[in-house]
């Protein structure tokens, strides 16, 4: 019996070891305030980087302050509020790209990271691309989370079945389609609020102009009054015409049920579409709904990638370097990203983990051609995007191309693209 509990007890001491949180080398306490818009139905996958934070550092009280709305637009108003008063997040989301580089790196509001990213060898698991989207000669300013794709095309597979067409590879089959499905009562394009117009206007574009073009209006190479520019404002204009009436007042989830539903048959979201309809509506890839690349942006992958940093100012920094450590890690980011919609950024990441649609969008990945999504902060910074939202409003009444694309150039010579 003695030698029965020493055992137990020999067990049990190894248990704890293997187990126990691979806790940093002082004990951490005190707050961490992690700032998002990760909130409702695009939380579940943000909750588990949490639990896994809570298990290494139980004595750290986590704050997980989110503001609601799609893409950050509300919540991106409030960080403003808050960075300008001297009253920062400890961490907060904000994506690759120039929404980092172009707006609080400027402001020299960031910390340098490098250390962080020498220590845990980072360099050589992240992309050399992603990390040329984080980094500058000074630095490096975050730490990437995942990589979401804009440009996807969303339908179910039995209703386009029903219905008579296919998934549309360019955009004369998706008008051709569109008229079928006009003569039948369904919408043919789910679209919802405003910044979803942003996000279907990149993949129109991209289609519209080609990546060499894409890449050039935001070098400054191409004007965006240039004959490709208002060629993308013009086919976007047709495309809008199958789209719904209220799509203002709905949000992207409800675009996606739409579709979902029966009463659309197609959307133009990113994969976060894919998280929810997996992790929140449980269904199932590939069966339930199916993908493609938008029309016309087959073999191109618009990416953009979510990214904390570290505040100058944070009141908690060692909690955040910890958090910091936990999202750059191939267990947390495989963690977060299969219930995400998004695939890790890592180059190593365990795609046993992933469903289909996360192993169909890491192949893309690696052999397509990578652009940066405008709406989702990788090619411009947030004055261009906040400038372009009125330029889009009077594209809405107007309908009108040319004037369109000259208020894009001088709001892209406002905003130093390319400079
Ligand atoms: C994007 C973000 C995604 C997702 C989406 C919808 O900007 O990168 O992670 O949250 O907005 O809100």
């Amino acid at each position: 019996m003695k030698k029965f509990i020493t055992l137990c007890c020999a067990c049990a001491a190894m248990l704890m070891l293997l187990t126990a949180p691979v806790a940093s080398a002082k004990e951490l306490s005190g707050k961490l305030e992690i700032f998002s818009w990760w909130a409702g139905d695009e939380g579940p996958a943000l909750q588990a980087l949490i639990d896994q934070y809570k298990a290494a550092n139980p004595k750290v009280e986590v704050v997980n302050a989110t503001v609601t709305g799609g893409s950050g637009v509300n919540a991106k108003a409030v960080l403003k509020t808050r960075m300008l008063g001297g009253e920062p997040p400890d961490s907060f989301q904000v994506h690759a790209g120039q929404e980092l580089i172009g707006t609080w790196v400027k402001a020299d509001r960031m910390e340098d990271l490098t250390f962080l990213f020498k220590e845990q060898g980072w360099e050589k698991v992240f992309p050399a691309g992603l990390v040329k989207q984080i980094g500058t000669d000074k630095g490096i300013w975050s730490v990437p989370v995942n990589i979401h794709r804009s440009n996807v095309v969303w339908y179910v597979p039995e209703n386009l079945k029903k219905w008579g067409i296919a998934a549309p590879a360019s955009w004369d089959e998706f008008f051709a389609a569109a008229e079928v499905l006009k003569a039948k009562g369904i919408v043919p394009l789910a679209l919802a609020e405003n910044w979803t117009i942003n996000h279907l206007w990149e993949s129109v574009a991209l289609s519209a102009i080609g990546v060499e073009n894409w890449e050039a209006l935001w070098s400054g190479k191409l004007a965006f009054d240039s004959q490709a520019g208002v060629k993308a404002w013009q086919l976007f204009g047709k495309v809008l015409e199958y789209t719904n009436k209220d799509a203002a007042s709905l949000s992207w989830q409800q675009a996606t049920d739409m579709v979902v539903d029966g009463r659309a048959a197609f959307n133009i979201m990113g994969d976060w579409a894919a998280g929810y309809m997996t992790t929140t509506k449980k269904l199932v890839p590939g069966k339930d709904f199916g993908w493609a690349a938008s029309p016309g942006t087959g073999g191109k992958f618009m990416f953009l990638a979510d990214s904390f940093g570290l505040p100058k100012g944070a009141p908690n920094r060692d909690n955040v370097i910890a958090w910091l450590t936990l999202l750059g890690s191939r267990e947390g980011s495989d963690a977060f990203n299969p219930l995400k919609g998004s695939i890790s950024a890592r180059t190593d990441s365990d795609l046993t983990k992933y469903n289909v649609y996360g192993q169909s969008a890491a192949a893309d990945f690696s052999k397509d051609l990578i652009v940066g999504s405008l709406a989702h902060g990788v090619s411009a910074n947030e004055g261009f995007m906040n400038d372009f939202a009125s330029v889009m409003e009077m594209f809405l009444k107007s309908r009108d191309a040319m004037a369109a694309a000259k208020a894009a150039q001088q709001i892209a010579v406002k905003n130093g693209i390319g400079k």
